[in-house]
């Protein structure tokens, strides 16, 4: 399961999907679940939601940014005329 989120986040760095956009989606998704279920969604269920949302968005950014910090790192390399080597990780 982690590792499937973390693809997740990977194919959202290739859709061009930033850090922020999460928070904005997050949002979104809580307020269409109001929306639509009215008092049905109670504040137990957006609490619910919420954490769940928030557990996928924090894992799925990790692995966004744990990738672009590997980027970088492989840049400077490259840059100080260092010999590149295939990463293990991404
Ligand atoms: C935890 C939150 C999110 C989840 C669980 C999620 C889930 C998914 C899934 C399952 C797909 C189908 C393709 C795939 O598996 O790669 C997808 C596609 C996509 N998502 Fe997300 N997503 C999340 C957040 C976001 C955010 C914040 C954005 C930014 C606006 C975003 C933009 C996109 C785009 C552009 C696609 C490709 C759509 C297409 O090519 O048809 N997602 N997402």
């Amino acid at each position: 399961m982690s590792l499937a989120i973390q693809d997740l986040g990977r194919r959202h760095v290739e859709y061009g999907v930033k850090d922020h956009h999460y928070e904005t989606v997050g949002a979104t998704l809580l307020w269409t679940l109001k929306e639509s279920l009215g008092a049905e969604f109670t504040p137990q269920a957006k609490e619910a939601w919420a954490t769940v949302y928030g557990v996928l968005a924090s894992r799925c950014k990790r692995r966004l940014s744990l990738r672009h910090s590997r980027m970088r790192y492989q840049y400077a390399r490259n840059q100080a005329g260092m010999t590149s080597y295939a990463s293990p990780y991404v």
